[in-house]
C-alpha cells in the first residue's frame, strides 16, 4: 500500500469497423497470397473503415461512448483527452479536440501526439501525469488510426499489413497501489528514412506531382524496420523490470504492439516469456498503428486479475519505442 496517487485504467474500450479485407481479397488486388501473408505476418485479415463521411474522430467518438457507459461517467466530467494518431481527421485542428466536440465534452482540452505505432503509449505516460499531480481526475487516453486512408493498395509491402481501429482508456487516480507504476520512452529520429509518409506536410507540401508519384502513402522498408522493431521492443523491457526490481518471472502478461506475428514471437523469445503471457489478436485486426495496445487491452483485459503486473510495450515510425 502506498498514498502515492496512481493513474489507474478504470475501463477500457475497442471499436472496430465491420467492413474485413481478407488475404484472399488482397490476392485480387496485388500480388500476394494467403500463405506468405500468414506465414510471414500472422494475419488474415484487417478492418477497414468504409462509412462515408467517417474518419479517424468517428473511430474514437463509438470507442469513447461504450467507455463513457460502461464506468458511468458523463462527457462533462472529462478533463483531458489526448488521442495518439497519425491518421488525424486532418493536419489540423487536431482530432482530440474534435472528438471533445463530438462527444459533448465541453469541460475539457484536447490534443493529439503523432508517434505513430508507439502513440498510444506515449499518450498513456502523458496523461498519466495529469492524474499523478493530482491536476485531474478523468483523463481520456486513445490509440486510433485510419491506415487504409495512407495506404496504397497497390503496395504488397505495406497493404497486406495495416488496419483501422481505435481504443480508449479511462485514467482515473487510485492510491490503493494499482495503476501504471513505470514508463520508459525513447526515440531515434533518424529511422524517419525508413518509415515514413514522404509528403503532405511542409517539406513536401501536396502538389499534382506528390499526388502522381505516389508519396501520400506509407512507405516502407519492412526488413530493416522488422530489426529495430526486435530490438526496440525486448531491449528497455529488461530496464524497466530492473528499475521495478521485478524479473520476468513477475510478469503476468506482455501486452505487445501488434506489428508482425514474428516480431512478437522474437520479443517474448528473447524476454524468455511463454506466450500464454502475451496477448494476440494481429490475425483479425492486422497492425492498427497506435490502436493496437488499447484493442489487446480490450479484448485481454476480461482475463487481467487485480494484482497482475503487465507490460505494455511498442515500435513505431519515428524510430520512436518504450515500454510501460
Ligand atoms: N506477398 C508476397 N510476396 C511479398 C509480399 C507480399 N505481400 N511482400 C513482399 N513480398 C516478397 C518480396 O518482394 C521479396 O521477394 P524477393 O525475395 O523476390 O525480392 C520477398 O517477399 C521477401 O520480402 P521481404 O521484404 O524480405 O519480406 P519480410 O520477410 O521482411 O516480410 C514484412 C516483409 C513487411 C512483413 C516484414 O519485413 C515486417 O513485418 N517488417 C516490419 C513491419 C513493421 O513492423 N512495420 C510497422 C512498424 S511498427
Amino acid at each position: 500500500m502506498s498514498n502515492k496517487i496512481r493513474a489507474a485504467i478504470t475501463g477500457v474500450q475497442g471499436w472496430v469497423p465491420e467492413t474485413r479485407l481478407t488475404n484472399l481479397d488482397l490476392e485480387k488486388m496485388v500480388d500476394t497470397n494467403d500463405e506468405w501473408i500468414q506465414s510471414r505476418t500472422g494475419i488474415k485479415e484487417r478492418r477497414i473503415l468504409r462509412t462515408p463521411g467517417w474518419a479517424t474522430s468517428d473511430m474514437c467518438v463509438e470507442a469513447v461512448k461504450g467507455l463513457l457507459e460502461k464506468t458511468s461517467t458523463k462527457p462533462g466530467e472529462i478533463d483531458l483527452v489526448i488521442i495518439g494518431t497519425i491518421t488525424g481527421d486532418m493536419i489540423f485542428p487536431d482530432t482530440a479536440n474534435t472528438v471533445c466536440d463530438k462527444i459533448g465534452a465541453s469541460n475539457a482540452f484536447g490534443y493529439d501526439i503523432n508517434a505513430a505505432c508507439s502513440g498510444f503509449l506515449y499518450a498513456l505516460a502523458t496523461g498519466s501525469q495529469f492524474i499523478e499531480t493530482g491536476r485531474f481526475s478523468k483523463v481520456i487516453v486513445i490509440g486510433a488510426d485510419m491506415m487504409s486512408s495512407i495506404i496504397n493498395y497497390k503496395d504488397r509491402n505495406t497493404c497486406v499489413i495495416f488496419g483501422d481501429g481505435a481504443g480508449a482508456v479511462l485514467l482515473e487516480p487510485h492510491r490503493d497501489g494499482n495503476g501504471i507504476m513505470d514508463f520508459v520512452l525513447r526515440s531515434d529520429g533518424s529511422g524517419r528514412e525508413f518509415l515514413h509518409m514522404k509528403a503532405g506536410g511542409s517539406l513536401h507540401p501536396p502538389t499534382a506531382e506528390t499526388v502522381a508519384r505516389e508519396e501520400h502513402f506509407v512507405y516502407q522498408e519492412g526488413k530493416r524496420v522488422f530489426k529495430y522493431a526486435v530490438e526496440g521492443m525486448t531491449g528497455t523491457v529488461n530496464e524497466i523490470l530492473r528499475r521495478n526490481k521485478m524479473t520476468v518471472d513477475d510478469v503476468h502478461w506482455v501486452v505487445p504492439h501488434q506489428a508482425n506475428m514474428r516480431i512478437i514471437n522474437s520479443v517474448a523469445e528473447h524476454l524468455h516469456i511463454p506466450m500464454e503471457k502475451v496477448t494476440v489478436n494481429i490475425q483479425k485486426y492486422g497492425n492498427t498503428t497506435a490502436a493496437t495496445l488499447p484493442l489487446c487491452l480490450w479484448e485481454f483485459g476480461p482475463q487481467f486479475k487485480k494484482g497482475d503486473n503487465i507490460i505494455l510495450t511498442a515500435f513505431g515510425g519515428g524510430f520512436t519505442w518504450g515500454r510501460c
